[in-house]
């Protein structure tokens, strides 16, 4: 009988591997640690699964200096996989950001990583225009310059279940690299692997000999710079209710105090705020585990010996607290579990109808009523943990895979430095809402934030870890260039800092153009916020011109796009003139409507057609005239 035909292996370069094994590098670009953990999942389930390979897991930003060493080094590589979140309009995250300018704006480098063997997998929502761009991006130039795709570029979805994408990814890829890793003849090709449930060792302390948390969380934190690692501790200085009583809903103007902190920013950045849990919350999660909030414990991520524990591919510990704080900060109680916490529960179920309950939620066949169950259904964590009551999972596990860190949260400055130096404000709205279970879900932060006591109401007031994050949201340098900005609701944030920014300079004696700013909300009497500034700034020619869409006071609604049209010759008028677009607020609805108006006022008023116009609009975009801030 005739052999099958031997597959064809490209085997890795023999120079890069070491001791016998194959080099393998995984990289991520993360913001909230998904991407991260994704990096971390796949390489402890190859180590189990090929010993004849090395896997690495790299942060991005860690890997080079600069872009020529990331060209160095990318050459060297011979398997490498990437994990690559999109965020806003279509921007890699902040340690992606410099790889992702190089590698998509440097200079054209032909074929030049042939030896290269890759897998994408990409993290977004579909909701979004910009759907995994950065890992289509990068998936397309790598096979441009010559890299071998392994397999075709994943795209998670966190809008439905993005775990599930991730394993079915993993179940295309293996075969890939049953191929490369492992001899043909290998009898544990088909074993299957069982993900182990991570747990970080606990120590108990005696409260009383315990160094306090707000000890270790000192005002500058040691640090120089503050970033998500390093955030600094902030007092809120002021806070204020920015909606009128006669809206049923909530919207906080809060100002942090970052005197003496060395946090300084820039307007149009963004910050990012660590807030902490409803004591409500907290108690009912104490409730659910059966422990004191006294208790006074350490996690740690190593052995006594200072080993690491095996399948460490865990988030650093946070420091030695009573279970209280840590319920408070660190962990997050209200997002739907994934279902490596499903597994985790089962793990720790004393009634098997639980358990199994939990393992069929959490397996593939379980798929389409986990969607339904967790997911549509919003159920959070502590209505899973209430409805599976013989699920106890010892602290180590509930803090490892049940629940996930308590994600810092993002909010453009709405203040500019040249206003005030020494404080960031924050513009938030209330998120309240009635899940479908009947839970009323409350936005962490912005619950926190409306909740926050200020230091005018009380020398104890709350502060947060805060730490400022770049954008490219930025006024064009020479003040005489116009703009046109457009941000209903608290999209008007940004803006509120680029007006003061104006003001401040018009104040120094500097030449401005025409500003045009397109505001929306539902009812003058309600929420039209920070009316009496923004009356100030036409007053004192920060801004031209105002324009305000009312969507609940007429008998149609009215929205900032109605308006813009309405103006359609004006903006053609000042785009001609060079003018700079500003767009800020919801991704979803507003800014995908508003860049549909912006089509139409090109094609009408630039008489072209359609695809002229669209690339138009792309130019803008390109030559950084066309800047969104979205959410
Ligand atoms: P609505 O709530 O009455 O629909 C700030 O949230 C303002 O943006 C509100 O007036 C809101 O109107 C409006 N808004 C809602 N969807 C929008 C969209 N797709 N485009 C522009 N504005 C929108």
């Amino acid at each position: 009988s005739l052999e099958p035909p031997k597959p064809i292996v490209v085997r890795p370069d023999p120079e890069e591997i070491d001791d016998g094994k194959t080099k393998v590098t995984i990289f991520f670009g993360t913001q909230t640690g998904t991407a991260e953990g994704f990096a971390k999942a796949l390489a402890e389930e190859s180590k189990a699964r090929y010993d004849k390979a090395v896997f690495k897991v790299v942060d991005l930003d860690d890997y080079a200096g600069d872009d020529d060493e990331y060209e160095e080094k990318l050459k060297k590589e011979s398997l490498a996989f990437f994990f690559l979140a999109t965020y806003g309009d279509g921007e890699p995250t902040d340690n992606a950001a410099r790889f992702y300018k190089w590698f998509t704006e440097g200079k054209e480098k032909g074929v030049w990583l042939q030896n290269l063997q890759f897998g994408v997998f990409g993290l977004g929502n579909r909701q979004y225009e910009h759907f995994n761009k950065v890992a289509k991006v990068v998936d397309d130039i790598l096979v441009e310059q010559g890299a071998k795709r392994l397999v075709s570029v994943g795209l998670g979805d966190d809008d439905q279940c993005i775990e599930d994408d991730f394993s079915a990814w993993k179940e295309q890829l293996w075969p890939e690299l049953d191929q490369l890793l492992r001899d043909g003849d290998d009898a544990a090709v088909n074993t299957p692997y069982t993900a182990a449930i991570p747990e970080y060792r606990v120590v108990f302390h005696d409260a009383a000999s315990a160094p306090s948390l707000d000890r270790n969380m000192s005002i500058a934190n040691g640090h120089t710079v503050h970033d998500a690692q390093h955030p600094c501790r902030a007092n809120v200085a002021v806070k204020k209710e920015l909606h009128t009583p006669a809206s049923d809903r909530s919207c906080t103007h809060l100002e942090f105090d970052v005197s003496r902190t060395g946090l300084s920013y820039e307007t149009g950045d963004h910050v990012g705020v660590y807030c902490e849990n409803l004591i409500e919350v907290v108690e009912e999660a104490e409730r659910l585990l059966g422990l004191s909030p006294d208790t006074f414990f350490s996690i740690h991520a190593d052995h006594e010996d200072g080993t690491p524990l095996s399948g460490s591919s865990l988030p650093p510990p946070f420091p030695p607290c009573t279970l209280r704080t840590a319920l408070t900060r660190y962990a997050d109680l209200l997002s739907y579990p994934k279902k490596a916490a499903l597994m985790a529960l089962a793990a720790h179920a004393s009634d098997p109808s639980e358990a199994d309950r939990l393992r069929y939620l959490a397996s593939p066949a379980g798929k389409d009523e986990y969607a339904q169950w967790a997911v549509a259904g919003m159920r959070s964590l502590l209505e899973v943990m209430a409805e599976f009551p013989s699920a106890n999972p010892p602290l180590g596990v509930f803090f490892a895979a049940v629940a996930p860190r308590l994600q810092p949260r993002f909010y453009s400055i709405s203040s500019s430095p040249k206003m005030a130096p020494s404080r960031i404000h924050v513009t938030g709205a209330l998120v309240y809402e009635k899940t479908p279970t009947g839970r009323i879900h409350k936005g962490v932060c912005s619950t926190w934030m409306k909740n926050a006591v200020s230091l005018k109401e009380s020398p104890d007031c709350s502060w947060a870890p805060i730490f400022v994050r770049q954008s490219n949201f930025k006024l064009p340098s020479d003040t005489k260039v116009p703009i046109i900005m457009i941000g209903p609701g608290t999209g008007l944030a940004p803006f509120r800092g680029f007006l003061q920014e104006r003001y401040a300079l018009k104040e120094a004696g500097a030449d401005l153009g025409p500003a045009v700013l397109f505001f929306g909300c539902r009812n003058r009497k309600m929420d039209y916020i920070y009316e009496d500034e923004l009356n100030n700034f036409v007053e004192s020619g920060a801004v031209s011109e105002l324009i305000v869409a009312f969507s609940r006071e007429g008998p149609t609604k009215q929205y900032v796009q109605h308006k813009m049209m309405e103006k359609a010759s004006e903006i053609w008028e000042l785009i001609s003139q060079g003018a700079y677009l500003y767009v800020c607020g919801d991704a979803k609805g507003m800014a995908r409507d508003v860049h549909r108006t912006l089509h139409t006022i090109a094609q009408e008023q630039g008489s072209m057609d359609s695809s002229k116009a669209e690339s138009m609009v792309k130019s803008l975009q390109m030559n950084g005239r066309y800047l969104r801030d979205v959410w």
